[in-house]
């Protein structure tokens, strides 16, 4: 198995950088912000806890866990709930223990079809529907079931990621109804990805598959994104309450005892109080997903600038443009697919992006990821600054690095 692309190209940076390259990195899925001083103080109190406590984590986290999603309007009990050090290796574990493929939305998270990929399974690729990302269109759902099925595969679970990445868009609620309406139809279970649903700043309602149809969605959350905690691995996953969810979620517990044991007991003091949402917290989450909305929708304003981006994002720290209408051009240059043209921008430009192929987009596709969080600084200060700055976007490096972006695209474009 090779390093996650983004974790690959986050390494290549740095080792660029260390060289005295200068590089505008927007390459990596870091929130970039810095820690509240409430989680420190709950991290701290938590340190002492030096047991390794029960594998699916200690009641009092995954009660609050539980509180969350039940303020949310999905009633959950701590029962349901299972915490790990992040929700990567959740998702890992649901694919381990519920047999059957995978349906993915093309593109999706880098993760999703490699994890498929580590336990021997197969990916259906679907597409998203047009303007909108994180779930496969639900019109095309049907036909791609069936044809997986005639190749012998067997698709059980169907990914969504509310909102995205890599598009930084969020289906809409017709759209997530319809998703939900052929999932039940086909008797697929829904694996609903929302770490990133504490940051929306868009105008989409958000909608869970959970409410739509709780007997077969299984959610996971965490607080690498909201809370830019992604280095502490908090994640935590919420099953059915009925037979069927009880078996697989006694089935992950069963892998998590062989694999990574509990969260980390301090961790689960930061859980605690996390998931509790104080109001100083949510504040800072609040102002968090503020800066990330005004950063992602000035980066979205250049791409669409030169016409590379046409819809606005509405969550997460994402943008992901299309140079499909530059192909002649770009062709002059060698440039024949995303690779091609992330290479060609890092190597001539000093962007750093990745291209669409590991999401498990089509590799002659001209289109990648752009992260829009790592213009907060690279520095704890620079980022202090763009997060309490009233205008984030006159805050000097965060405006001088999107006139930067400006100069790399419009280069790209007339090259
Ligand atoms: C869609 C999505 N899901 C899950 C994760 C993983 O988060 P965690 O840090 O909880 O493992 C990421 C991180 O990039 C993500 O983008």
């Amino acid at each position: 198995m090779r390093i996650a692309a983004n974790l690959a190209l986050d390494e290549r940076v740095n080792a660029l950088r260390a060289q005295g390259v200068d590089v505008l990195h927007l390459g990596f899925g870091e929130a970039g912000l810095p820690v509240h001083p409430g989680l420190v103080d709950a991290l701290a109190r938590g340190a002492s806890h030096n047991a390794y406590g029960p594998v699916a984590g200690g009641v009092p986290a995954r009660e609050s866990v539980a509180g969350y999603w039940t303020r949310r309007g999905t009633p959950t009990s701590a029962d349901q709930v299972v915490l790990g050090p992040g929700s990567k290796p959740l998702l890992a574990a649901v694919v381990a223990c519920e047999p059957g493929d995978v349906v993915l939305p093309r593109p999706s998270w880098v993760t999703y079809a490699s994890q498929l990929e580590l336990f021997g399974r197969r990916a259906v690729w679907v597409d998203v529907p047009h303007g909108s990302g994180g779930i496969p269109d639900p019109a095309l759902l049907p036909e791609a079931l069936a044809r997986a099925r005639a190749q012998g595969a067997h698709p059980r679970l169907v990914v969504v990621t509310l909102p995205d990445n890599p598009t930084g868009l969020l289906a809409r609620p017709d759209e997530v109804k319809e998703l939900c309406r052929v999932a039940e139809a086909e008797d697929l279970v829904v694996v609903s990805d929302e770490i990133y649903r504490d940051v929306v700043f868009g105008s989409v309602p958000f909608v869970s598959p959970a409410d739509l149809v709780p007997d077969r969605t299984i959610t996971v959350t965490g607080l690498s994104k909201s809370l830019a905690l992604g280095g502490w691995r908090v994640g935590a996953i919420r099953f059915p309450d009925t037979d069927w969810g009880r078996a697989l979620r006694d089935s992950v517990v069963g892998f998590a005892s062989q694999v990574w044991s509990n969260l980390a007991a301090p961790m689960q003091s930061v859980a605690q109080y996390a998931f509790d949402e104080p109001v100083d917290l949510v504040r800072h989450r609040g102002a968090s997903t503020r800066l990330h909305g005004a950063v992602a929708t000035a980066v979205y304003d250049v791409f669409a600038r030169h016409g590379v981006l046409d819809v606005p994002p509405d969550g997460a720290f994402y943008v992901y443009p299309d140079f499909e209408p530059y192909r002649e051009r770009l062709a002059a240059h060698g440039i024949r697919g995303g690779t091609d043209l992330t290479r060609w921008l890092l190597e001539e430009h000093g962007l750093a992006v990745l291209a669409g192929e590991p999401f498990g987009d089509d590799p002659r596709g001209l289109r990648f990821r752009a992260a829009t969080s790592l213009l907060y600084g690279e520095r704890a200060e620079q980022r202090t600054e763009a997060l309490t700055a009233t205008d984030p976007l006159q805050v000097p490096h965060v405006a001088t690095a999107l006139r930067r972006l400006d100069d790399v695209v419009a280069a790209t474009v007339s090259a």
